[in-house]
């Protein structure tokens, strides 16, 4: 099984009206056609996976191995997380989360 990227756009990720910012779903599924990423790595958009606080949550699933990634909000994180699949799907591994998303990498409790 490739792996997959859950993109949270549930009851309070992407919900502007909670103050929340918008999780541009058009932006990435229009990235993944563009660059062909869904054999490599899947992108579902998902119904909330839990960690609301921490919104906008993504999770990067491999196998056993989860990446949860939170407070994401600007144009920039979403590019730094389509650059992050190509890699993914060039290297056909999970590589390294690119620098701007180091710091929104967290365990969830
Ligand atoms: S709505 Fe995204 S984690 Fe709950």
């Amino acid at each position: 099984m490739p792996p997959s990227l859950l993109v949270c756009d549930g009851c309070c990720c992407g919900r502007m009206e909670k103050g929340n910012n918008a999780v541009p779903i058009e932006y990435l599924k229009d990235a993944w056609k563009e660059h062909g990423l869904q054999e490599h790595l899947s992108l579902s958009i998902s119904g909330c996976l839990g960690p609301c606080s921490l919104n906008n949550v993504t999770l990067m699933m491999n196998g056993n191995e989860r990446i949860w990634l939170g407070k994401l909000g600007t144009a920039e994180h979403y590019e730094a997380l389509v650059e992050w699949a190509k890699s993914v799907s060039n290297n056909q591994e999970v590589s390294d989360l690119p620098e701007l998303l180091v710091s929104h990498q967290f365990k969830p409790k």
